[in-house]
Parts: structure tokens; C-alpha cells; sequence
């Protein structure tokens, strides 16, 4: 047994430890909000935050995880940093297809956590890993922004 903290609840996975957190989440604990896009750690379609870090959890072993803290969009929202991002995200209409975008989330609500003022350089570094075939990468980028001064942020902070 692995155990871990997911969504702040403790869960158990009976699982070999190499199977990924990817795996995990969705077959097992039947989050699916997480999606499988390159399975190679090179999409950004599978972040997660594990201890507040976006990882991509499709090459993340879940028995590297022990008593380790898993967020998943899910249940970002009641994170100040991930409330702050969800509700500039419906603002902005970042979303197209939709499939890219709890990854792209998941990867700002973790920039935003740890700089709450991001620079231009900061955004770009932190997104750099998150690909959007639709292409929405300039309303990802106001949405960062407009997240960064939102009231829901600066109370959270
Ligand atoms: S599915 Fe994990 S990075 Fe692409
Ligand atoms: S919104 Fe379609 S892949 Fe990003």
C-alpha cells in the first residue's frame, strides 16, 4: 500500500510503485480531471502539485509519493493562488478545446503560489512546459496576470 494525501484526504493505492500518478488518479481514485496527453512529460497536459510543485504526474512513480501532499484540479480551487486562477481563466475565456487546460491550471496556480507578482520571464518560464494545440497561449498569459491582482490572491497571500 502507498499511502498519500490527495485533495487533503488521506488515500491509499494498492498499486505496483512504479505504476504513475497519472494512472493512479484516474483509474483508481476516478479523478479524471487530469488528462494523458504525450505520456513523456513533454505536454504539461497531466500537472499536478505535489507539496505545492507542478509535476507532471505521467512520469511521477506513485511509490516515489509517501506521505507526500497531491493536488489536483480537482480541488485547486480552494487554494487562494488556485481560486484566483480558475476565476480569471472563465474571465479571460482562455479555454478552447478545454484538453490542455487543467495542466496549464495547475501550472500557473503553482507560479502564482510562489510569486504572486510574476514578471514576464517568470510566466514564461513557468508555461514554457505547457503546450495548447488550440493556441491560446496570449489569453493564458493575461489570465496570469489578471490573476496576480486579483483580490482573491492578494487576500490568500
Ligand atoms: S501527459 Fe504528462 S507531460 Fe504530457
Ligand atoms: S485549449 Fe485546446 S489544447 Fe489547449
Amino acid at each position: 500500500m502507498i499511502s498519500i494525501h490527495l485533495n487533503g484526504k488521506p488515500q491509499a493505492f494498492d498499486l505496483s510503485p512504479d505504476v504513475p500518478l497519472l494512472w493512479a488518479l484516474r483509474d483508481v481514485a476516478r479523478m479524471t480531471g487530469t488528462k494523458f496527453g504525450c505520456g513523456l512529460g513533454l505536454c504539461g497536459a497531466c500537472t499536478v502539485h505535489v507539496d505545492g510543485v507542478a509535476t507532471r504526474s505521467c512520469v511521477t512513480p506513485i511509490g516515489s509519493l509517501s506521505g507526500k501532499r497531491v493536488t489536483t484540479i480537482e480541488a485547486i480551487g480552494e487554494a487562494p493562488a488556485g481560486k484566483a486562477t480558475q476565476v480569471a481563466w472563465l474571465a479571460q475565456e482562455v479555454v478552447q478545446c478545454g484538453y490542455c487546460q487543467s495542466g496549464q491550471i495547475m501550472t500557473a496556480s503553482a507560479l502564482l503560489a510562489k510569486h504572486p507578482e510574476p514578471t514576464d520571464a517568470q510566466i514564461d518560464e513557468a508555461m514554457s512546459g505547457n503546450i495548447c494545440r488550440c493556441g491560446t497561449y496570449s489569453r493564458i498569459r493575461e489570465a496570469i496576470k489578471a490573476a496576480a491582482v486579483s483580490p482573491i490572491l492578494k487576500r490568500g497571500a
